[in-house]
């Protein structure tokens, strides 16, 4: 065993690494976490399913599936110490179990690699606006008009143009991808040690800090009040619908990067000094903060514009460049915004190119480096499918066959088959295996809870998670059921 080091990058191809401090392990979570799912998916979904009832029923999720799940997936890479698949393995051999279990960390580690494919493609678009606004910026202090709002002298039809004109572009967008995924091959290739935690140490801090500078300035320049109402307001009819409900958990999953594979290839690097029970708490703490402050970061800028809060995925691209047109000093917070959204996707792309790249390594005793280009160069090549599908493979759609992905193009395939079967289907066998198969003394000694809270997480991860994750999944497979 080697602790520090980084034995990834030259020496033994498969010799486990560590986090070299517990804040290491906590911020490379927490920035697995933070990303989009928080910055981007949380708001457009919370503006398009009502606010308050999305809302409330998105925070108990989190609280009694996520961190329950969140709990036994580190402490089951901490316990295997290995590749997420190798570690169910020796869970699995110590606790009489059959090997078979080690199939969840398999389909986990397949979804990060599909979903990290796309989430370059979307990575990209955030780099296309941090051009696009620092060239705003050099333009306003050209003509001196730092303190007024972005693109001066452009209509607002102009700005909203600009996400449709990218949409077209394959000269922008295809390159674009092609730099974001060779930054997060950089990163991984680099190590544990020497990479990974690299840009969590410094990203994370950076990115909070951009995160509150901007919220506040939003909360006194933007329409905070009707920001707030909105996301807190509490419609009762709203919160026991079952598309609301449902959307809510699947959110929750892919913002904690569940069923990924990824918390237990983290819990993995991770010494057993650590409490997982309490990293798991501050690390779903943080994720959900951040979500639900994204909504108080956005909504205030986008009511002050008096545009739409319910556009979905257009929300960050379009609604809020364009109105960042009416705040001031507009072209200055439309590029923080992006290089904050650029420091989140990041450590989140990391961490599902690292899943997938570390179960192949220790597969194959490759090196580190070799293996991140090679599956992170793969995960390219599908991405390049994904970009196309927002213009000439638009229509085109491969699985139109199957309800579930009726009038679903490659990409509307991917996102849907890793978020509504893959992610729920891993997290189903996790809750099952540490709930009913893993050895009860191995999984206590792990997990640093004990009492009434052990017993409740036992009876969460026993019951609650496999129930809901089994009605997630049929919902998921057969919409029709909800309507
Ligand atoms: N959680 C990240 C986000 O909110 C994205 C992410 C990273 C993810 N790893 C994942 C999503 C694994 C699903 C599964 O943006």
């Amino acid at each position: 065993m080697v602790a520090g080091g980084d034995p990834g990058v030259a020496g033994s191809a498969t010799a486990q690494e560590h986090w070299s401090s517990r804040f290491a392990f906590v911020m490379a979570a927490v920035g697995s976490a933070v990303g989009l799912g928080n910055l981007w998916r949380f708001p457009a979904e919370a503006g398009q399913n009502g606010g308050g009832a999305f809302v409330i029923f998105y925070i108990a999720c989190v609280a009694l599936i996520g961190l329950p799940l969140l709990l036994s997936e580190t402490l089951i890479g901490r316990h295997g110490k290995s590749s997420a698949v190798e570690s169910v393995r020796v869970v699995a051999r110590e606790s009489g179990g059959s090997t078979a279990w080690s199939a969840l960390a398999v389909v986990g580690a397949i979804a990060s690699f599909l979903i990290v494919s796309f989430y370059s493609v979307i990575a990209g678009w955030v780099l296309y606006y941090i051009g696009v606004f620092a060239g705003d910026l050099f333009a306003s202090i050209g003509n001196g008009n730092l303190t007024g709002g972005a693109f001066a002298g452009q209509s607002a039809e102009q700005v909203q143009g600009l996400m449709p004109a990218l949409f077209d572009n394959n000269a922008v967008m295809l390159p674009l991808h092609a730099l974001f995924m060779g930054l997060t091959i950089y990163v991984v290739a680099r190590g544990v040690t020497g990479g990974i935690e690299k840009v969590a140490v410094y990203l994370m801090p950076a990115f909070f800090i951009l995160f509150l500078g901007i919220t506040v300035y939003g909360a006194f320049s933007g329409d905070f009040a009707e920001a707030l109402a909105f996301m807190f307001a509490f419609d009762p009819a709203r919160l026991l619908h079952g598309p609301v409900m449902l959307s809510a958990l699947g959110q929750a999953f892919f913002s904690l990067s569940l069923g990924s594979a990824i918390m237990i290839t983290y819990g993995a690097y991770a010494d057993r000094g650590v409490n997982l029970a309490k990293t798991s708490g501050m690390i779903a703490a943080c994720d959900t903060s951040v979500a639900i402050i994204a909504g108080l970061c956005i909504f205030p800028i986008v009511f002050a514009a008096g545009l739409a809060v319910d556009s979905g995925p257009t929300l960050m691209f379009q609604t809020l460049p364009a109105s960042f047109q009416t705040m001031p000093a507009g072209s200055l917070i439309g590029l923080l915004f992006f290089v904050m959204v650029f420091f989140a996707a990041l450590t989140s792309s990391v961490s599902l190119l690292d899943a997938p790249t570390n179960w192949i390594r220790y597969k194959f005793g490759w090196t580190r480096a070799r293996t991140a280009v090679l599956v992170g160069g793969l995960a390219f090549v599908i991405g390049i499918f994904s970009a196309l599908s927002f213009n000439v493979m638009g229509e085109w759609y491969p699985l139109d066959f199957i309800a579930m992905f009726r009038e679903q193009n490659f990409f509307g395939v991917v996102d849907g088959f890793t978020g509504k079967i893959m992610l729920p289907l891993s997290g189903l066998l996790t809750a099952i295996f540490i709930g009913w198969v893993a050895d009860r003394r191995l999984t206590d000694a792990e997990n640093g809870i004990s009492g009434g809270l052990h017993l409740f997480w036992r009876f969460l991860v026993a019951w609650l998670c496999p129930i809901a994750l089994t009605v997630i999944l049929i919902l998921g497979i057969f919409p029709e059921l909800i309507g």
